[in-house]
């Protein structure tokens, strides 16, 4: 018989208590942990972290992390997901995994800001290079891919522009010189269109979700993912994982995890409400082009109507030249719903003023003041009311 331990703290830690097993509830449980216990020192020694079929560390995995990364799996198709702290962590885990010194990157000229920043910075010193391409221009990214070219990143459609590229051709562009694809999927959210089945045979390699967005639905977490069908390019991602030790912390799966089951609902209404609001902008007359992918006319309307039904709720206009900047800002600031920061799938509409010149090589096709939009969940009558309002600043 083990001895009655005795003092307050050791019995504290050790109590042993154990809750029965078959708890049913409808939100899974939510697990937090650094140290996981191992029974004895063989199954210290057998366990492999890269497999689901039991824990290591909590870096490597809880059951709330790997119930969410199944849940985000199944949401965008693929087989295999990893979890990061952020969406741009998991765009830099796919750029640990996949590029080594000497090869090179191509991204699209809207790609996501801070992702070209990091091909600029840490890759460049890193001595992998990168060069720009034109989504709208899949021929040229064609004639674009060398030997070098290990990694092509993908975006539709793009930020702040919102140009929605023709997918199907870029990967195949990609394919045929069997180069990898990555999308940033943020804006589809695995419900506007499936990236592992685009048609024609053509999916993407890695599928890309800052969680942060519509996963997350709340404006509170910050989370990203990295989904694959080849379990291969999963493990190298796991790698640059633990090399970077990107962990996810429990609560915040929890938030993703409790926001997932009203993903589809709450990402159909912010396209309703967006496309209503938008509609409303093409009609005001110091509005020169409301760039919508959903909208005829918009840059790559084709395209998103080859692939999608659904559109996310963020979009961009162009305002007039010929006003001078600072009545776009008084705009903006007068502006009372829409609050001003960055981001978008939450539920309170935002909005943020660009500087194109200072984002794109590409500035001078895009004629005006940009401004853009990410319409929460807000009556859409209400937005509209407020940006009347606003309006009377350029009027
Ligand atoms: C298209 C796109 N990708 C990635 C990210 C990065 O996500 P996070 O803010 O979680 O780092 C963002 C954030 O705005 C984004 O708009």
């Amino acid at each position: 018989m083990s001895e009655p331990i005795t003092h307050l703290s050791t019995e504290l830690i050790h109590h042993a208590y154990q809750p029965p097993a078959g708890f049913g509830a409808v939100p899974p449980g939510v697990y937090k942990a650094s140290t996981v216990i191992f029974p004895n020192v063989a199954a210290l020694r057998s366990r492999d972290w890269r497999h689901k079929s039991g824990y290591t560390y909590g870096l490597h995995g809880t059951p709330t992390t790997f119930t969410l990364e199944e849940r985000i799996a199944a949401l965008e198709g693929g087989a295999f997901c990893s979890l990061a702290p952020s969406g741009l962590a998991a765009i830099a885990t796919v750029n640990v995994a996949l590029l080594r010194r000497g090869d090179e990157v191509l991204l699209p000229d809207n790609v996501y800001g801070p992702s070209k920043e990091m091909a600029r910075t840490l890759l460049a010193d890193w001595g992998v290079t990168h060069r720009l391409y034109d989504p709208m221009d899949a021929p040229a990214l064609a004639a674009m891919l060398s030997e070098r070219t290990k990694l092509v990143w993908l975006e539709a459609p793009g930020s702040v522009t919102m140009e929605f590229p023709d997918l199907r051709a870029l990967v195949r562009a990609a394919k045929q010189r069997g180069v990898l694809t990555a999308l940033d999927n943020t804006w589809g959210a695995g419900v506007a269109f499936r990236a592992f089945d685009l048609g024609d045979g053509l999916a993407v390699d890695l599928s890309m979700h800052a969680l942060t967005k519509y996963p997350s639905g709340g404006a509170d977490v910050l989370m990203g993912a990295v989904v694959t069908r080849d379990e291969a390019l999963h493990h190298q991602l796991l790698l640059a994982h633990m090399r970077l030790g990107t962990g996810v912390a429990g609560n915040d799966a929890e938030f993703v995890l409790r926001s997932l089951p009203t993903l589809e609902l709450r990402y159909r209404a912010h396209d309703r409400s967006a496309r209503q609001v938008a509609r409303w902008l093409q009609a005001q007359p110091m509005i020169r082009q409301v760039l919508h992918p959903a909208l005829a006319g918009a840059p790559g309307h084709q395209h998103w109507s080859a692939l999608c039904t659904d559109a996310a709720g963020l979009f961009s206009v162009m305002i007039d030249p010929a006003l001078p900047s600072g009545r776009v800002d008084a705009f903006v600031d007068s502006l009372r719903h829409f609050k001003l920061g960055y981001s978008w799938g939450g539920p309170m509409s935002l909005v943020v003023p660009y500087d194109l010149k200072a984002m794109r090589g590409d500035a001078a096709r895009h004629a005006g003041h940009l401004v853009r939009f990410s319409i929460g969940l807000e009556a859409a009558d209400d937005l509209i009311a407020d940006l009347d309002q606003a309006l009377r600043a350029l009027r």
